[in-house]
């Protein structure tokens, strides 16, 4: 769900609080959740995700706190993200990831809790692990699709900022899926071939 504010919007001066420790922002303008329910096709064993929601119930995998901000060039978008801690069979939690509408913008994460991976794919399939732990950054190429994906037994928090016009796109995501997934095997996170790749509905 994209927040929509009106373009012409005038932003004045602001200033919000945000807690490293949890994440949450104050007074902000939109906090999204995903639930395990609405995401259970994302992951490589769709079974697994539904045995898991059977037995441990709709937990939330990740959440979204922002503020509302003109999705205009020369604006700033910002939000913290928050990837709860969890594995569905050999698969940890994640976000659903997306490239941006406007495929020619940036992003930049910098990690203030927790431990993961920024999964950066481009179309061709080319992709990067990028390693997240507090004090990490984590600089996302334009044309990249990211995914934020925790390793840790605590939530991955970072704040994360982007072009003001850059938007959203979950379609190829939801329909496709990434080409590459992070599962632990032998106690250690790694990258393999997504074998629901371009079957994930
Ligand atoms: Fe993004």
């Amino acid at each position: 769900m994209e927040l929509k504010i009106s373009n012409n919007t005038i932003i004045k001066p602001f200033s919000v609080g945000w807690d490293p420790a949890d994440g949450i922002m104050d007074d902000p303008d939109n906090h999204i959740e995903r639930c395990l329910s609405k995401l259970t096709d994302m992951f490589i064993d769709p079974g697994a995700a539904e045995a898991y929601l059977k037995e441990k119930g709709d937990v939330l995998l990740y959440e979204v706190y922002e503020k509302a901000i003109p999705q205009r060039d020369g604006e700033i978008q910002f939000c913290s993200s928050i990837t709860h801690p969890g594995r569905i069979g050999e698969e940890y939690f994640m976000t659903k990831g997306h490239f941006h509408a406007r495929r020619d913008t940036a992003e930049l994460y910098y990690c203030l809790r927790g431990r993961g991976y920024m999964l950066m794919e481009k179309e061709d399939g080319e992709y990067e692990l990028g390693e997240m732990y507090p004090g990490r950054s984590v600089y996302v190429p334009a044309f990249y699709a990211h995914r934020s994906i925790n390793t840790g037994d605590e939530p991955l928090i970072s704040l994360a900022v982007y072009p003001g016009d850059a938007g959203h796109d979950y379609g190829s995501i939801e329909t496709s899926g990434f080409k590459h997934v992070v599962v632990e095997r032998n106690g250690k996170p790694v990258a393999i071939e997504n074998p629901r790749y371009g079957k994930m509905e």
